[in-house]
């Protein structure tokens, strides 16, 4: 293999290749649901080493490289030499000789640049403390599927300035869209993406501010992976951070509100939302079956 394409962050893509890869997705959900997929990934292997717990994105991919004629190895760092102290730069140079692509969920951002340093193959980041970029694919793609290009569109973000915050900050560069971010004092996202984003991005202090004339409200838990001690700090801090019908109603009429999931139900999201029959949070969850299988793709395509 030449040189990887790695996705550690939405950056990595220009927005015509984003766009690329949310068109396939809509078209490998089609192919799929008329029972026509093809082996397109037969004989490729792809490693995924999890650092935290999962459901989705093991499953999303561990089903996608199934269904495509490929194979996914569930890596964990209780039964791999990772978690023994082998270094990330000798498991990189190891790993990739034997899999085609590997996906890592872990800690700290740094992390993945360096096995991406090391690698041979693309990594694609699975979820990292900073950035969650493969999210953000399943979540445009439900947007465009359901209200057309976000291009130009108003994105209110209501909650922590979280993992998940920051790919909405890289979104609305690639998608060139306005992002509000409404989030208690101390709960900001980082500074420099904020500067870096300025022109799209703005930091508000109320969540109706925020939602005013929006056509996407998104939120995510107060409390991510690595911060359950501080569970009930946070709750007390995020206090009126809910997204609800009421809040809703700031909102254009026909706005959509998504949630990566797993939610605390009646904390940062109303179970009446949740269980909403229009809700597009469950179709937002299995889009990230599609959109990572035409990620896969694209990067084993775009790294010979
Ligand atoms: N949204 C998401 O990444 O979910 P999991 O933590 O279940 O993978
Ligand atoms: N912000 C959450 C996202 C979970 C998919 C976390 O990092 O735990």
């Amino acid at each position: 293999m030449a040189k990887p394409r790695h996705f550690l962050t939405l950056m990595d893509l220009d927005p015509t290749e984003l766009n690329a890869v949310l068109n396939r997705a809509i078209e490998l959900k089609t192919i799929q649901a008329k029972g026509e997929s093809e082996e397109l990934f037969k004989n490729k292997v792809l490693g995924m080493i999890f650092e935290k717990s999962s459901t989705r994105t093991r499953v999303s991919f561990e089903a996608g490289m199934a269904q495509m004629g490929g194979h996914a190895l569930f890596l964990s760092p209780r039964d791999t030499q990772l978690g023994r102290g082998e270094p990330i730069e000798d498991s990189a140079r190891v790993l990739s000789r034997m899999v085609d692509v590997v996906m890592i969920r872990t800690f700290e951002h740094e992390n993945v640049e360096r096995f991406a340093q090391y690698s041979k193959v693309p990594i694609i980041n699975a979820l990292t403390d900073d950035f969650h970029p493969c999210q953000l694919l399943a979540d445009m793609q439900t947007f465009l599927e359901h209200r057309g290009p976000i291009a130009g569109r108003t994105v209110a973000w209501v909650g922590d300035g979280n993992n998940m915050c920051q790919s909405y900050i890289n979104a609305a560069q690639q998608w060139d869209f306005e992002l509000r971010i409404a989030c208690p004092e101390g709960f900001e996202p980082r500074q420099d993406l904020l500067e870096g984003a300025r022109d799209r991005v703005t930091v508000v202090r109320t969540p109706q501010e925020a939602v005013k004339d929006s056509d996407l409200v998104v939120t995510d838990t107060w409390a991510s992976m690595g911060q359950e001690d501080e569970k009930n700090t946070r709750e007390r801090a995020f206090d009126g951070y809910q997204v609800n019908t009421e809040l809703m109603s700031h909102a254009h009429s026909d706005a959509l509100v998504m949630h990566c999931l797993p939610a605390y139900r009646g904390k940062e999201i109303s179970a009446e939302l949740l269980d909403d029959p229009d809700s597009v949070i469950w179709e937002e969850a299995e889009n990230r079956l599609h959109a990572q299988k035409a990620l896969v793709e694209f990067l084993l395509n775009h790294s010979r």
